[in-house]
C-alpha cells in the first residue's frame, strides 16, 4: 500500500492545503495529514483546535486521516510506514524553504519528498496571510472552509 504524509502547521487549514491534500489522495492509497509544530511561527489555534478543523475539512476524503505529531517528521514517517512526504509549492520562496527540509529528511531516512505545484487559484493563499487579512477586517471567505472562517472570527472577537 502506498502511503503519503502531508505535514504542516495548518494554523488554520486553508483551501490551498485542501487542494494539495485532495490531489495527494488521488496519487496514494492512503494519506495522513500530520499536524505539527513550526517552532518559528506564532500560533493562533491550539494543536487540538487545528486537528479538529482538519478532521472536519478532510471528512470528504475517504483515504485521508489526520494525526498530530511533535517530533521529527521522519520519525512520524517511520512509525506510520509512510514512503513519501507531499508538500505544495506556491512560489520560488516555498522552494527555497522546502528544499533544505526535503534534503535533510532524505539524509535522515530514505523517505522521498514529492512537490506538487499549487493550483493557480490558491497560489497566493497562506495561513499567515489569511490571519493577517482577517485580523484587519478583510474578507477571507474565499480562502478557507466556512467553519474555519467562523473559528477565525470567534478567535479575533476574543482578542
Ligand atoms: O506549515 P509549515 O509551518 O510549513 O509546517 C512545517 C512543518 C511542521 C511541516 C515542519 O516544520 C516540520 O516538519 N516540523 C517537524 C520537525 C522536523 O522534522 N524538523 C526537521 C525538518 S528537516
Amino acid at each position: 500500500m502506498s502511503r503519503a504524509v502531508c505535514p504542516g502547521s495548518f494554523d488554520p487549514v486553508t483551501n490551498g492545503h485542501l487542494d494539495i491534500i485532495g490531489r495527494t489522495s488521488r496519487l496514494f492509497d492512503e494519506v495522513v495529514v500530520a499536524v505539527g509544530v513550526n517552532a518559528s511561527k506564532n500560533r493562533m489555534f491550539t494543536s487540538d483546535e487545528r486537528l479538529e478543523m482538519l478532521e472536519e475539512a478532510c471528512g470528504p476524503f475517504d483515504n485521508v486521516r489526520v494525526a498530530g505529531f511533535t517530533g521529527l517528521v521522519t520519525d512520524f514517517c517511520t512509525e506510520h510506514d509512510v514512503q513519501a512526504i507531499v508538500k505544495g509549492l506556491r512560489a520560488a520562496t516555498d522552494f527555497d524553504y522546502e528544499m533544505p527540509m526535503a534534503q535533510m529528511n532524505a539524509a535522515l531516512t530514505d523517505v522521498q519528498t514529492v512537490f506538487l505545484p499549487t493550483a493557480t487559484g490558491t497560489s497566493f493563499v497562506s495561513s499567515s496571510l489569511v490571519k493577517e487579512v482577517a485580523a484587519l477586517g478583510g474578507d477571507v471567505s474565499a480562502f478557507v472552509p466556512s467553519f474555519v472562517l467562523d473559528a477565525l472570527r470567534a478567535r479575533l472577537a476574543d482578542r
